[in-house]
Parts: C-alpha cells; sequence; structure tokens
C-alpha cells in the first residue's frame, strides 16, 4: 500500500505587546494555541512592528516584547514544537508588506472597521502606519504560506482582505501564496470586561481587565467588584445577565466544569458567594503560570535563545516565500 504522508497545516498568529497579556488573551486565544501545537505546524510571533501604530513607550515595549515570549511559554506554549519569535527580527514582513501595499487599494484599506475605530480613537495620530496595518499583517501571514490563521471574530475582515491581496497577486502571476483562512474556535471562551460586560475584556481598561500576571489579591478584588445585576439567580443569560452569564464563562473556563454544574454548583446561592468563588478558580488557574513566568524572566539567556531561534527558523521560511514575490513583480536577482 502505498503511504501518504500527510503535511500538517501551517498556523500562524500573532499578538501585539502593546498591552500586558490578559486573561481574554489567555482564554480567547493562547489555551487554544496549546492545543494546536501538536496536530498543526505554528508560528507565534510578537508582532511589535504592528503595536507602533499606536505610540509606544519604547522601554516599556522592549519589556513587553520579552515577558510576553516568557507568559507564551509558561502558558504550556513549548519553543520546541512551535516557532515563537519577534517580529521586528525578521525583515521579511516589512518587505512584503511594502510589495503587497502595492496590490491593496486604497478603498479597501478605508473600509476596515478596525481602522475606523482606532482613528477615532487616536484622532490626534492617524498615521499612514495606522491605516496599511492590515497589509502588515497580509504580509505575516502570507509569508510563511499559513493555512489557518487564529484570530479573534474582530480580526476577520483582515484576514479576509489578507485572502483578496492573495488572490489577487495569484491572479496576476500564477500561484504564489496559499490561501489563508480564518480560524475561530468554537471553544474559544469569549471573555467581557468585569466592570462592562458588554465589551471585550480589554488592556485599556485596567478595573475590569485581569493580567496574567496580576496578583492573587488584585484578582480577589476584581471579582468581587465584578459588575452583576439586581437579582440573585446565578444563570447564564447572556442578553439579561450579561454580567453574570460572563463570570460563568470564566469560571467555566477556569475550572473545566460544564455551564450546567456551574449552575447547579451555586443554585440557591447568591452573588457573593459565587463572585469570590469565581475569583478562586482565576487565581488558582493563574498561580503556576505567573510563577513560572516570573522564573523564564530570570532566564534572559534562555529567552534570548528562543527568540533568535525562532528568528532564524521564521527567516529561513520567509526568505523562500519573499524571493518568489520579488522574481514575480520583476526585480532583478541579487
Ligand atoms: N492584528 C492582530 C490583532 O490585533 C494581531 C496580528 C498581527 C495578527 N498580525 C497577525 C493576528 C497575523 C493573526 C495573524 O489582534
Amino acid at each position: 500500500m502505498e503511504e501518504k504522508v500527510m503535511k500538517k497545516k501551517r498556523i500562524f498568529s500573532g499578538i501585539q505587546p502593546s498591552g500586558e497579556l490578559t486573561l481574554g488573551s489567555y482564554m480567547g486565544a493562547i489555551k487554544n494555541w496549546v492545543d494546536l501545537q501538536d496536530a498543526y505546524e505554528c508560528l507565534y510571533c510578537i508582532v511589535d512592528m504592528h503595536a507602533i501604530t499606536v505610540r509606544q513607550d519604547p522601554a516599556t515595549l522592549r519589556r513587553r516584547s520579552v515577558s510576553q515570549l516568557a507568559q507564551y511559554i509558561a502558558c504550556g506554549l513549548d519553543p520546541k514544537k512551535n516557532i515563537m519569535f519577534i517580529q521586528s527580527h525578521v525583515p521579511q514582513h516589512a518587505e512584503l508588506s511594502w510589495v503587497l501595499g502595492c496590490y491593496t487599494q486604497f478603498g479597501e484599506l478605508s473600509r476596515m472597521t478596525q481602522f475606523k475605530a482606532k482613528s477615532q480613537q487616536h484622532a490626534d495620530n492617524i498615521t499612514a502606519g495606522l491605516f496599511t496595518y492590515p497589509v502588515l499583517m497580509a504580509a505575516d501571514i502570507l509569508l510563511y504560506q499559513t493555512d489557518l490563521v487564529p484570530v479573534g471574530e474582530d480580526q476577520r475582515q483582515h484576514v479576509e482582505l489578507c485572502r483578496d491581496i492573495a488572490q489577487r497577486f495569484n491572479g496576476l502571476y500564477s500561484d504564489t501564496f496559499t490561501l489563508p483562512e480564518a480560524f475561530i474556535p468554537k471553544m474559544g471562551a469569549r471573555v467581557m470586561s468585569l466592570g462592562n460586560p458588554e465589551s471585550k475584556m480589554s488592556k485599556s481598561d485596567p478595573d475590569g481587565c485581569v493580567f496574567l500576571m496580576d496578583s492573587p489579591e488584585d484578582i480577589m478584588r476584581k471579582f468581587k467588584r465584578a459588575v452583576t445585576d439586581c437579582e440573585t439567580a446565578v444563570k447564564f443569560d447572556k442578553v439579561n445577565k450579561a454580567g453574570i452569564s460572563n463570570l460563568l464563562t470564566i469560571y467555566c473556563a477556569a475550572t473545566g466544569k460544564t455551564m450546567q454544574q456551574a449552575e447547579e454548583e451555586f443554585a440557591g446561592q447568591g452573588y457573593g458567594v459565587f463572585k469570590p468563588a469565581v475569583g478562586e478558580a482565576v487565581v488558582e488557574l493563574l498561580r503556576p503560570i505567573r510563577k513560572e513566568s516570573q522564573r523564564i524572566m530570570q532566564d534572559k539567556a534562555y529567552l534570548e535563545g528562543v527568540y533568535k531561534e525562532g528568528a532564524d527558523h521564521a527567516r529561513y521560511l520567509a526568505t523562500k516565500t519573499l524571493s518568489k514575490v520579488y522574481r514575480k513583480v520583476g526585480f532583478v536577482a541579487k
């Protein structure tokens, strides 16, 4: 019988080091990445070049990029199984981004809802970088012939644009890029703000947001203050009980219990019992992650080894795609 070696599908994703990692980034993204690392060939990138599309403090950005890597590892991403690297270490991202920008319409970029939102938030600093950010993201994805892009719903439009750019380029110059697909895991818990459960947990709202590196005291305080409603029942009802539903989602994700189990556990008990219980579950979930991140952060040589090796590997793959692109558009070979 003929044996066929199935090539693993390739995955690329990234998180901006524009803030500390949150419980939302863990439950919605990183936890899923950990589950994907055996079945797929994964690249996980710390997208520092995306972060500077809005102002960053240089020292903070530098520190966060490295601590984000330490936290990825502490969450269970194995640098031996995944290619983990810092975007600015692989210049091919910027190079491909320039080329792709010449195959992207101004009108397409103007329609990006994230651009519209961010240019309102940063009305005093609407840069060309903020505008062309989706082109850089397309370059990230296409450089590695990515099959699947695990992202949140808010990034779907950017992945669609990436596909359009790839298709256009392939149409003009014959097959060059794999057409990627957004990979939005059904299971990924969408964690909402503790202070405003109608909106996503966001690092720009520190009180409603739990950070992976928060101390147990901070975590407990934030959960005890979480916004609920004026009823008493611990029941999942997204429309009428957004706060309680969010806490239940977090509790289930932290403990592995089902929604039904959680509701039964707290039946007849008030929010005064429920809220600290969720806090404690999160404290226990994050305790080993925080401890391990702190340990890894002490080992600068190890971390440097991981991101250098990651970048070497990424650069090797990226060079293959970029040379193909340069040849196709008509640049003279070096
Ligand atoms: N734009 C993404 C975000 O803000 C981050 C990102 C940059 C990304 N490049 C990527 C995600 C490539 C997936 C693939 O969430």
